[in-house]
């Protein structure tokens, strides 16, 4: 299993052909690690997040990665919460 998530990460890496295969190449640059979190309760009845890092809007996803998907070929989207 970490055989195949080391090849997943190496995969996307080449796919997204960054400087030294980056995937973040414009969100807060100058911090070490980019992390967000949210309490469950402050999430409304529905919320997207970008898994593109090309959002303007960043954490939340902008319907960016549409450009991303079309200009590179990728097929990323955002992670959709729902309360049922
Ligand atoms: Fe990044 Fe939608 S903008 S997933």
């Amino acid at each position: 299993a970490a055989a195949a998530a080391a090849f997943g990460a190496y995969l996307l890496c080449k796919s997204t052909g960054g400087k030294n295969g980056r995937v973040n190449k414009t969100i807060d640059k100058d911090s070490p690690k980019v992390v967000h979190s949210f309490d469950v309760e402050d999430i409304g009845s529905k919320a997207a997040y970008c898994r593109c890092w090309r959002s303007k809007k960043f954490p939340y996803c902008d319907g960016s990665h549409g450009k991303h998907n079309q200009e590179t070929g990728d097929n990323v989207g955002p992670l959709i919460i729902k309360r049922r």
